[in-house]
């Protein structure tokens, strides 16, 4: 046995710092799960880690900047721990990183480590490599091997449940090359686990504690994973599964695509309970014209007779999108065709954002950019349209009762706060202790631009 191994070895420790989305909180417990055998614990802080890891996302404005002025103030820490004689490492990964690739490490030499997102199981070997003295790493291929295949068992993760929801990454990549996006050229092609894994993952998480699980993926809808028979399974087919794990109440999906709401998933919303009323459909803009500059493959009426499905379907879904206001070259008419979009379907809630160029996107180099006023002031606009259909929605939850997972503790004493099944937070006065993580009936009281405030109608679970 080694001096660094065996029960009485000091533990090392790792800080993972996680930017972005959901994959990307997935993905930083996997790195911590993968480097638990090699002797790593979590830790809160950078200043208490051996390692340092930067989890980061590309999809939001000056991303790449943000990231190098975090690279600066660990450049300083580096220095510190280094003048004690302790070292630190440090790694960049996700969607940054991929892009950025030997660049980072020119621009912060700081950096030990470059790894893109389809390479987070190999991080032991290359912590080994860096720790014996090795030189800095850039590793951002997308290599043939399925990454989740080499991840730890997952009865044998420590991050596997941290409590009653989780995550569970079912799909990634994307194949559709949206004229905006970086996602295909950051996260790579479509690829989708097999059928047999993410229902040993589901099942541990059941024993584990956790009620409902949110499927991710960039586009989610796309899953065509094999089953045991070696055929392909779609998204449908696989929630079925899923639902039937003893344990598991709840299910969610994100992000779907429209093009890709087959009948067997529209089905599976009018008829697995589990699957929670409530669906992310991004829509993006309302214009046929921009739709198809977007490259988005469908039309605005399309759209909309995809969300009566839906809605035939199951009634009650309440309905979320991302939107982008400003496109290059959208006019003032472009921009209230989605306003009449947003009329004609009525949206829970839904994302906005500005237009904004990342390098490398078709879309980037268009001349008829947008100036950012316009942007500006389009996206009040959508914003106050938005905001007056979230706030009658949710008004209109007052009177009614409905079951809440309990996820999170209040601010105010005996406070619990949960999700309704149409996601949203509900606040929930003099609520005992033993109901967290549980599902309980609460009566909703009233309802807010972000929020709902409830009372329990029994102080005891619906489900165990
Ligand atoms: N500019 C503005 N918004 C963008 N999104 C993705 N790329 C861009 C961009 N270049 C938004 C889309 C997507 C969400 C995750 O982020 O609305 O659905
Ligand atoms: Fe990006 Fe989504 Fe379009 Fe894929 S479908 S390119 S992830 S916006």
């Amino acid at each position: 046995m080694g001096p660094d191994t065996g029960p009485g070895a000091p533990r090392k420790k790792i800080f993972v710092k996680t930017y972005g989305c959901q994959m990307n909180v997935y993905d930083s417990a996997r790195m911590v799960d993968v480097m638990a055998p090699s002797g790593y614990t979590e830790v809160d802080t950078p200043e208490e880690a051996d390692i340092v890891i930067l989890n980061t996302c590309h999809i939001r404005e000056k991303a790449a900047e943000k990231v190098y002025s975090e690279l600066g103030r660990l450049r300083e820490l580096k220095k510190e721990k280094s003048g004690r004689g302790e070292n630190l490492l440090i790694g960049v990964a996700g969607c940054v990183a991929q892009a950025e690739g030997e660049e980072m490490r020119r621009r912060a030499p700081v950096v030990d480590l470059v790894l893109g997102p389809q390479t987070y199981h190999r991080l032991p070997e290359y912590v080994e490599r860096l720790a014996n003295g090795g030189p800095g790493i850039v590793e951002t291929e997308f290599p043939a091997d399925d990454k989740f295949a080499s991840l730890p068992a997952p009865e044998r993760r420590k991050t596997l449940a941290r409590g009653a929801t989780a995550f569970l990454t079912i799909q990634e990549g994307c194949d559709k090359f949206c004229t905006f996006c970086v996602v295909p050229y950051t996260r790579g092609s479509e690829f989708s686990r097999p059928v047999a894994r993410i229902l040993d993952e589901a099942r541990a998480l059941a024993e584990a504690g956790v009620r409902e699980i949110t499927l991710l993926g960039q586009n989610v809808n796309a899953y065509h994973g094999e089953d045991e028979k070696g055929r392909a399974a779609t998204l449908g087919d696989l929630i079925r599964r899923l639902a039937a794990i003893d344990g598991i109440a709840r299910l969610r999906y994100t992000t779907s695509h429209p093009r890709d709401m087959d009948e067997a998933l529209i089905a599976a919303h009018a008829e697995v309970p589990e699957l929670m009323p409530y669906l992310h459909l991004p829509v993006q803009s309302g214009s046929d014209r921009i739709l198809a500059a977007m490259n988005r493959r469908h039309d605005a009426e399309t759209y909309i007779r995809l969300v009566e499905r839906i809605r035939a379907a199951n009634p009650g879904i309440a309905m979320s999108s991302d939107f982008i206001v400003g496109f290059p070259g959208e006019t003032e008419e472009d921009f209230e065709a989605t306003l009449a979009l947003i009329r004609a379907v009525g949206y829970a809630q839904a994302y906005s954002f500005k237009y904004s160029p990342r390098p490398g996107t078709p879309a980037a180099t268009e001349e008829d950019q947008l100036p950012v006023e316009a942007k500006s002031e389009r996206l009040q606009r959508l914003q106050a349209l938005l905001g007056e259909q979230q706030i009658a929605f949710n008004s209109a939850c007052a009177g009614r009762t409905m079951p809440v997972l309990f996820d999170r503790r209040g601010r105010g004493e005996s406070q619990l706060v949960g999700r309704s099944p149409y996601l949203q937070s509900v606040h929930v006065g003099d609520a005992p202790e033993n109901l967290f993580g549980k599902l309980v009936d609460v009566e909703i009281e009233e309802g807010y631009r972000n929020s709902l405030r409830g009372r329990l109608l029994r102080k005891e679970p619906v489900l165990a």
